[in-house]
């Protein structure tokens, strides 16, 4: 493994004060749990909808990474920040085992209004697992490390999960600084203000090589699970999705004077632009969403200029994806709209061998594909062994404030999660 360029800062967030007694004999440490997930649980939330607005690089997703910190602190892990921002928190040395690390961790920001679960159930069970595994004395083999991937979602400069992308390669740092939020400031700008140096972006191959294993703990983002009536599952595959930009040309005119037939209404094209993603992904068998427009001027009484509509689309396979987007090009073309692609992402098979491994593991856990990207398949397509876990969601909702895990699902995965720390990392593998 090569030596590590990233910087080690320290963080001095708040205490956490672990109820260590609920956490012996075989106890899941239930209190450690609610203890973390609470402490969390006002950060960036929007009391009127109840929903998270935890963006890249604003004050509440640098209160969220301030709070990994301190709980990393807490537990000594020595926390390490790459040049893009990721949180690596290792128990043991990740440059001084014979085997690579042993990682699991999520992400801590969210979508608009997005849920509670989405991302921080994966960390806070990555925390809660460590308590149980200390609290039982284990003693690693393999370094063990939780991760907190920046700007996973992707709510605020539209590329999602730019932390792993840009750790493997798979983004361009000049692209990436460039990105800009809906008020215009760029990506660099954002991190510059956050006290961060966006020139050292760049792949960091030693940091990649510092995770042997990935394993993702993840909110099911539907209801396999409760049709199946078990609490975890094993992930195998992410479906191949993307982002597109649609851009829609108009004529900005009067409301209450223009007639019919002079009109270049940019509104009427992306209306056609989103009953033609729902045509295309029928069509398909494919998903195919725009779920964010923009139009300007904006004005109630005027004809519109131009309109920008962002189009999500996921499929089973590569060809059924290129197809939905293709027959949405060819629809939103008769309306002069120029589509850009935003991210691309591959299929991704998990790693077989520890999918089995894992699904044996944890009592015969059911394996499920899932069409939600995650960094867990941007580590796997660039060759690291990953896999996931998802706990049952009963309302079956995600990237909204009814994303949900009853408190003894959050144990299960927590209890998961530490058996599969503890088989890991207990023997050089
Ligand atoms: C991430 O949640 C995504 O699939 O958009
Ligand atoms: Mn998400
Ligand atoms: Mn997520």
């Amino acid at each position: 493994m090569g030596s590590c360029s990233a910087t080690a800062r320290s963080s001095s967030g708040s205490a956490h004060v672990t109820d260590g007694a609920s956490l012996t004999g075989g106890d899941i440490g239930e209190s450690a749990f609610e203890q973390l997930w609470s402490a969390i649980a006002d950060i960036g939330r929007d009391p009127t909808t109840g929903g998270y607005r935890r963006f890249a690089w604003t004050e509440a997703d640098l209160s969220m990474r301030e709070w990994f910190g301190g709980e990393c602190a807490t537990r000594g892990l020595d926390l390490v920040e790459d040049q893009t921002g990721n949180q690596w928190a290792w128990w043991g040395d990740p440059d001084g085992a014979a085997s690579a690390g042993v990682v699991t961790g999520s992400h801590l920001d969210s979508v608009p209004d997005g849920g509670a679960f989405d991302g921080p159930l994966g960390v806070v069970s990555a925390l809660a697992a460590i308590d149980k595994l200390k609290a039982d004395g284990f003693q690693p083999r393999r370094p063990i490390c939780v991760v907190n991937f920046v700007d996973e979602e992707g709510a605020r400069f539209g590329v999602s999960c730019i932390g792993s992308r840009m750790i493997t390669g798979a983004l361009s740092p000049d692209r990436a600084r460039a990105l800009r939020d809906a008020e215009g400031v760029t990506m660099a700008e954002a991190m510059r203000a956050a006290g961060w140096q966006p020139e050292h972006l760049g792949p960091e191959p030693e940091v990649v090589a510092r995770v042997g294993t990935f394993v993702e703990l993840h909110i099911e983002q539907g209801r396999g699970l409760v049709d199946l009536g078990r609490a975890v599952a094993v992930g195998n595959a992410i479906w191949p999705h993307g982002r597109w930009r649609i851009e829609i040309p108009g004529e900005a005119n009067h409301a209450g004077t223009t007639r019919l037939s002079d009109r270049r209404d940019a509104v009427i094209g992306c209306a056609r632009a989103v009953l033609a993603a729902r045509a295309a992904a029928e069509t398909y068998d494919s998903l195919a969403t725009v779920g964010k427009i923009n139009i300007q001027p904006g004005g109630v009484n005027a004809i519109s200029s131009s309109a920008t509509a962002w189009l999500d689309a996921r499929a089973a396979d590569e060809s059924a994806l290129s197809a939905t987007v293709a027959q949405i090009e060819r629809e939103v073309a008769t309306s002069g709209a120029v589509v850009t692609e935003e991210s691309r992402t591959p299929q991704t098979a998990f790693d077989d061998a520890l999918v089995s491994w894992l699904a044996n593991l944890l009592d015969d856990a059911p394996v499920m594909s899932t069409g939600a990207g995650h960094d867990a398949g941007i580590l796997a397509n660039a060759g690291v062994s990953a896999a996931m876990i998802f706990v049952r969601n009963p309302t079956g909702v995600s990237h909204s404030p009814a994303e949900w895990a009853e408190p003894e699902d959050c144990q299960a995965g927590t209890a998961a999660l530490a058996t599969v720390l503890a088989e890991l990392a207990g023997v050089e593998r």
